[in-house]
């Protein structure tokens, strides 16, 4: 723990267990993986959560007919899947939470017994429609409305005892139980004040004018509890009722952190969260209902809600785009994706060509586009360019920082005040942005190579100043342009700074690393197989 360095806690949905991650569940995670990289950069005490959401009727029903003894056993055998991948794609979680740890049920009920003793549940009756897939209830209200939007669009109607779910279009189911219920309809006006008074909470804009539309629709109270299976955290003032998976899986955002257990200080001392990272199906659980199961509890709200969209496929039998989802069957293996163009590349594609917030279309078209152009062309080229010359015009070293360094050239220019540029799109999670800004760098440095020619000042003795002023310039863009591209692609930018001769850690925060004039030079620098190697179309 650094005590003197500001807490950052970030974090992503915990992942149904049922199913293998898949490109959009990895998309997720790693866009939180290079916003706490960054984080941790700027010199930032970060928390970065993900984890497995493990509880719930499909989960016990899946181990059953995997032919799994115990919905724990099942579990635990697709820990692997996750932990495996998220290695692979070198993401730096901090923690990895599964809902049936014991240190989770503590919390989970702790949590319950606070929401009781302020009078925030109630037991009744629940009647009214449920999404098995989604674990989602939805109001008579909801489904017909969807039911009429189907018409006026021309669908064929569905069937009444089993209308259609108003997120995913899949059959409902009527349920009528005993339940706890959540008095989320005393939390309208709160969360409507909420939402005024922290206009940067819900990201971005579109996404909090929808949940601001839904809330002033008005709020009913939520089932949160269920006694028709037990594979759940059971409420401990009643037993016969396990809680609602939606309620439970929340709650790990706190629950990572120690609450509810006997030490609670890092709960103190990060909550509450500074970002959540969301895919916009569930936005309304993390928007709405959490805030208000948090100020039900009389505890402070995550600071941003941030929601991406959706990675889609084009479905070939309806011509229409759908999200990627294992139960649509339209999944891509990250493992695929990875075989084609390595992990950093992977990441880079990913986070620089996909719009956070819009859905995007994935194609393997534009992926080698992005990758040639960005990668094997510019920025790869660049490197193994300016290492090639630094070996064989100054044997084998990177040029010594000159006395010169510090005067104006078209790199410099290009490095000036790029940090600030750089940080204030990562911090609203716009990565292309970002990596658009190193791209200005890259291009720089590979114009300025041209235009200076270095191979012709090599010729003539006359201009061996000129020929280390323009190297050292050229090491000095690709060194700050390598830092600035770490928290995209981790391993190459390692590589890189490995092959630069520069020590592996640095103990700089990132804005000072990007300061023009770092680079001492003189140091043994070494070439390297090619980064990115061009791919055929
Ligand atoms: N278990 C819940 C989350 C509980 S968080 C307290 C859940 N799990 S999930 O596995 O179904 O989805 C996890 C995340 O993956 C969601 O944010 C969802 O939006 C995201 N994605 C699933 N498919 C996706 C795409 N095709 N594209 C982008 N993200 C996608 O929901």
């Amino acid at each position: 723990m650094a005590a003197d360095k500001p807490s950052y806690y970030i974090t992503t949905p915990i992942y149904y267990v049922n199913a293998k991650p898949h490109l959009g569940t990895a998309y997720c995670t790693v866009m939180t993986d290079v916003q706490a990289r960054f984080r941790r950069a700027c010199g930032y005490d970060v928390k970065f959560l993900t984890g497995m959401d493990e509880h719930g009727e499909k989960v016990a029903e899946a181990a059953e007919k995997n032919g799994f003894d115990t919905p724990q056993a099942w579990c635990d055998s697709m820990e692997p899947a996750f932990a495996d991948l998220w290695r692979a794609l070198e993401i730096s979680n901090d923690d990895f939470i599964r809902t049936t740890q014991p240190r989770h049920i503590a919390g989970v009920q702790k949590f319950l017994k606070v929401l009781l003793d302020r009078g925030y549940i109630y037991k009744g009756a629940y009647d009214g429609w449920y999404c098995r897939p989604d674990e989602t209830y939805f109001t008579d209200t909801q489904v017909h409305h969807h039911e009429e939007e189907r018409l006026a669009a021309g669908e064929a109607p569905a069937d009444p005892a089993h209308p259609l779910c108003p997120d995913c279009d899949r059959p409902l189911e009527r349920i009528q139980e005993e339940s706890w219920f959540f008095k989320l309809s005393a939390f309208q006006q709160p969360l409507l004040d909420f939402y005024a008074a922290h206009p940067d909470f819900i990201q971005p804009e579109t996404r909090k004018n929808e949940v601001i539309s839904f809330v002033s629709g008005g709020l009913k109270d939520l089932s949160i509890s269920r006694s028709t299976f037990d594979w759940g955290v059971p409420f401990p003032f009643d037993e016969d009722h396990v809680a609602y998976v939606w309620v439970d899986a929340l709650i790990n955002y706190l629950t990572a952190l120690g609450y509810g257990s006997d030490d609670e200080a890092e709960f103190r001392r990060r909550w509450p969260a500074q970002a959540h990272i969301v895919g916009k199906d569930i936005i309304r659980f993390h928007c709405v209902i959490w805030p208000a199961l948090l100020m039900a509890a009389d505890l402070p709200l995550p600071e941003k809600v941030f929601a991406h969209g959706f990675l889609t496929v084009r479905n070939e039998e309806t011509g229409k785009v759908e999200k990627m989802s294992k139960s649509r069957g339209n999944v891509i293996a990250p493992e695929e994706v990875m075989d084609l163009l390595g992990v950093g590349a992977y990441r880079y594609y990913f986070m620089s060509d996909v719009v956070h917030g819009t859905d995007a279309p994935i194609s393997w078209g534009r992926m080698r586009q992005v990758y040639n152009a960005d990668l094997a062309n510019s920025w790869g080229n660049l490197v193994s360019r300016a290492l090639n010359m630094s070996i064989k015009y100054f044997d084998g070293c990177a040029p010594a920082r000159p006395g010169t360094w510090d005067e104006a050239t078209p790199l410099k220019d290009a490095a000036d005040g790029v940090y600030g540029r750089y940080a204030a799109h990562m911090e609203t999670f716009d990565y292309q942005g970002a990596a658009a800004d190193i791209m200005q760098i890259v291009s720089a440095a590979n114009l300025y190579i041209e235009n200076s020619a270095p191979w012709a000042l090599a010729k003539d003795p006359d201009k061996a100043g000129e020929l280390e002023l323009v190297l050292w310039n050229v090491l000095e863009a690709i060194r700050i342009a390598n830092e600035l591209y770490a928290p995209f692609m981790p391993a190459i930018s390692a590589e890189v700074r490995r092959r630069l001769g520069l020590p592996a850690e640095q103990d700089a925060a990132l804005e000072e690393l990007c300061q023009w004039g770092g680079l001492a030079g003189g140091q043994p620098v070494e070439k390297g197989d090619p980064l990115f190697p061009r791919l055929q179309d």
